[in-house]
Formats: C-alpha cells, structure tokens, sequence
C-alpha cells in the first residue's frame, strides 16, 4: 500500500464516521478500522512490504489516523445522539413539590399516652401480634367458654395461636418473666372479627397499663394515676369517673369515663347527652391471674388499665369516622401536620 492509498482509506473512514447517526451506527465503523481484524491493524501488519524510504511517514501517518479514529469515536459515543422522544429542557415549568409527611394520628397519641405515663414511672413495653391461647384468654381468668373466645370473635390461627384480641397478654409476658415491681405501658395492635363501621375496626390499637408492687396498691391509686392521666391529656377541668363493670381478669373491674370536652359535662350529640365519654376499661388484677403466672396472691398488689388509641385519636381530634384512620388520604393525613 503506498502512502496516497493510506490517505484515501483515512478520508473514508472519517466519512463513514460522520455519517454514523448514533451508538449502534458507530459500532461497525469501529470494528471495521480499529478491530481486532481491522484495517488499521492490518496495515500494521504490512508495513514491511512498504518500500523502505516511505516506511517511517507511513508508519507516523498510520499512528495519527488510529489516535485521531479512536479521539473522533470517544467523542460521539460520550455526547449522545439527539433522541427523538427526548424532551426540551423547559426553564418555565414549575418544581417539583417535595412534602414532608407527617405523624399519624394514631402514632402520636400513642406517643402521647406514652410520654404521660413514662413521667408517672411506667415503662414501655411490647408484645407480639401472634399470641398463645394461654397468654390471650387462660392468664387472663377467661374461661374456655367465654363468648369472646368464639370464632365469630376471634381470629384463630390454629388450635392454640391467635391475633391477640387486646393488649392485655402483654401484662401475662411481663409477669412471668419478671418480679414485682412492674409498671409498664404496652401500645399495640389488636385484632377482632368485627364487622367495620364509623367505630369499628377489625384492626384496631389499644394501650395497657399495668402496675403490681409488693406495697399496697388500691383502687384509689388507680383513679388517682387515671385522674393525673386525663388531666395531662384533656386539660385541668376535665372529670373522670369509675363506673362498676366486669373484666375476668381484674376484681373489681371498672370503666372509666372523661367528662365530655365538647359540652364539659352538660350534654351534647358527642356525649349522647349523657355529659360523659367512655375512656378505658380498668380493674385490680384478679388473685386467680396472679395464681396462673406464677405471683403469689397474698404477697402483690396491682392494678390494670386499658384504652382504645382510635377512640381517644377520635376525641382528640374530632374525626367523627374511624375508618378515615386506615384510608391513608393525604388529604386526611395532611391536617395532622
Ligand atoms: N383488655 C380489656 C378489653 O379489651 C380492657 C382492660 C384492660 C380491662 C385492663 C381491664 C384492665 O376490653
């Protein structure tokens, strides 16, 4: 080859280049000049048979042309070809809106009660969802043939396994593993086969709280930490009251109620005119719980209480329908901020 073809062939290839509309269109020139097989390589190869004066020009011209194909390449491979789908950058369209999301309703009443009785010397504690017969119903003094143990009531997941129908196990798990004292507050899910409607849930949260000491601990200490609890939560004025109700693990069994915050007292639609609102469900734990985990009856005292986190969310923050809890609408979510 003499130096004149090597320039055509150089002209060609830098054509062929050119001509190449995108990546894929470039491939093929590459592998044609710079392959392993290539023209550039071959000629490389033939450079002995160039007559020896025009060897060394050939050579350099030779060098040049790879260095300027493989420049000439990088260049159109790194700066795309125009697409034609791409979109025009367009300066005048608004940003992008980047919000924030904020706390649940039902999370910060949780961390609300939390925080409220952390100050009184309770402790948080937890449990699973998944719980044992013996922890949910047997501990708890709840006969084998109590209605709440049916499975129009309850979601059993075996013969022994359950979704834990109250926060109320947790107080069984903390017993058998741990001596009095114990003062704990335990936040959680719960699950009952209701049927939804604007207070019904079949999923639903509630808080427990449970204190035994080996010191006496009475009734009168309950409503007091109640009381002190309402206050926190609803403000100074607010009255609380313990009406007799049953619980099988707790002896007397209570419910609590808050005056009204709509009415004070007096009787609107949101108290159904009664001036009260039903808070929680409360009791002196039964000697028959403290004989079943393994406490001894005549050496401990204790109370327990437990509230429903969505009616307290409800009162709290006027939602008059539980299931916008569970609908995730921003547009719900967003007053929370
Ligand atoms: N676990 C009871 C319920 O779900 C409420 C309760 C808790 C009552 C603790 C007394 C003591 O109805």
């Amino acid at each position: 080859m003499t130096l004149a073809e090597l320039d055509v062939l150089r002209e060609q290839s830098l054509a062929e280049l050119r001509a190449a509309a995108d990546a894929a269109a470039l491939e093929p020139v590459r592998i044609r000049y710079l392959g392993r097989n290539g023209q550039i390589p071959a000629l490389m190869k033939q450079l002995k048979d160039v007559p020896a004066a025009d060897r060394p020009e050939f050579g350099r011209r030779a060098n040049a042309w790879r260095a300027e194909l493989e420049a000439a390449l990088a260049g159109r491979q790194t700066v795309a070809a125009p697409r034609e789908d791409a979109v025009p950058f367009d300066p005048t369209l608004p940003g992008r809106w980047h919000t924030l999301g904020t706390m649940h309703p039902i999370s910060r009443v949780i961390e609300e009660v939390c925080r409220i009785f952390n100050r009184l010397g309770f402790v948080v504690a937890d449990g699973p969802d998944i719980e044992t017969r013996f922890n949910n119903f047997t501990a708890l003094n709840t006969p084998a043939h109590h209605p709440s143990l049916d499975e129009t009531d309850t979601f059993w997941l075996g013969a022994d396994q359950l979704l834990r129908t109250q926060t109320s196990p947790v107080q069984i798990r903390v017993m058998t593993s741990q001596k009095p004292p114990v003062r704990i507050v335990t936040p959680g899910r719960c699950y009952r086969r209701d049927t939804t409607d604007a207070t019904h849930s079949a999923n639903f949260h509630q808080i427990e709280g449970l204190y035994v000491d080996t010191r006496p601990v009475s009734l009168a200490d309950l409503k007091a930490t109640l009381a002190c609890f309402a206050r926190e939560m609803m403000g100074p004025s607010v009255g609380v009251r313990f009406r007799p109700h049953f619980f099988p693990f707790t002896e007397p069994s209570v419910e609590v109620d808050f005056s009204c915050h709509v009415c004070g007292g007096s009787g609107c639609r949101v108290c159904k005119q009664s001036g009260w609102i039903e808070i929680a469900g409360a009791g002196m734990i039964d000697p028959r719980v403290y004989q079943l985990i393994g406490y001894n009856p005549e050496e401990v005292y204790g109370y327990a209480f437990g509230m429903g986190v969505e009616r307290i969310a409800m009162i709290r923050y006027g939602i008059t329908d539980i299931r916008h809890l569970y609908e995730n609408d921003v547009r719900f979510l967003g007053q929370f901020a």
